[in-house]
């Protein structure tokens, strides 16, 4: 089962990735959580990546798909995977659909997740993150059980650097301007199947489930 999760920020790809991974056993990969992962631990390619993060934009194709094609190849992934933020320009779709042609694999779905923009505001500001174990929460529609501590570790829960409401409407504006003629592309190829993001968690996740159970 081969996933490609598509939608703007706050669409809820994450929490829906997260779910599914669980259900069928196959692995959430999230370069959004790569680059966060990255920048925690230091690394050259965490704080490349953060100087774009922080102003909302893409960060360059050539980074972003040298680090998928090496995590696809890892043995996890043999059973099938979930893209959570990738593709994100038409060169990461060619980019993907030619490595995994090179590996005799193909996308079977690609879930096109629809949310109002202003849901996503009311979404992303008010988000909690984990910062020990990536876990993500909501203050109204997913609350913790205390404000700022992490239900399942203990650890302690932050807003993301680019959850700002001024960072947000920049990333909406270059998910407008990049991400959203991967529509029309993956329509092209018959692959998109559109799913409504403005519905609860659950009624989400078994929009989701009826697509790829069928
Ligand atoms: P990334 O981390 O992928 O951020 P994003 O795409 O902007 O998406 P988010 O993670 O903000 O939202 P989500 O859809 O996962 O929503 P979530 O489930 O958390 O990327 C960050 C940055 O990294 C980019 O801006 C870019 O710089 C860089 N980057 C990453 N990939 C790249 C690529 N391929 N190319 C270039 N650059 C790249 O949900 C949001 C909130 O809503 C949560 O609080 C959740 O609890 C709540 N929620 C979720 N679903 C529901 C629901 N149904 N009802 C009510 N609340 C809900
Ligand atoms: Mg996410
Ligand atoms: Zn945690």
């Amino acid at each position: 089962m081969n996933l490609v999760l598509l939608g703007p920020p706050g669409a809820g790809k994450g929490t829906q990735a997260e779910r599914i991974s669980s259900i069928y056993g196959v692995p959430h990969i999230s370069t959004g959580d790569i680059f966060r992962d990255n920048l925690k631990r230091g690394t050259e390619l965490g704080r490349k990546a953060k100087e774009y993060m922080d102003r909302g934009e893409l960060v360059p194709d050539e980074v972003v798909i040298g680090i998928v094609r090496d995590r696809l190849a890892e043995p996890d992934c043999d059973r099938g995977f979930i893209l959570d933020g990738f593709p994100r320009t038409a060169a990461q779709a060619d980019a993907l659909k030619a490595m995994l042609a090179e590996t005799g694999k193909a996308i079977d779905h690609v879930l096109n997740v629809q949310v109002p923009e202003e849901v996503v505001v009311q979404r992303l500001t008010a988000r909690r993150t984990c910062r020990s174990c990536g876990k993500v929460f909501h203050l109204v529609f997913d609350p913790p059980a205390r404000e700022d501590t992490c239900d399942a570790c203990g650890g302690e829960l932050y807003c993301r650097d680019d959850d700002r409401e001024d960072t947000v409407r920049a990333r909406l504006r270059e998910y407008e301007a990049k991400t959203s003629p991967l529509i029309d592309y993956y329509q092209r190829e018959g692959l998109l199947r559109n799913i409504n993001g403005a519905a609860s968690m659950e009624e989400v996740l078994q929009e989701i489930r009826a697509v790829v159970d069928k």
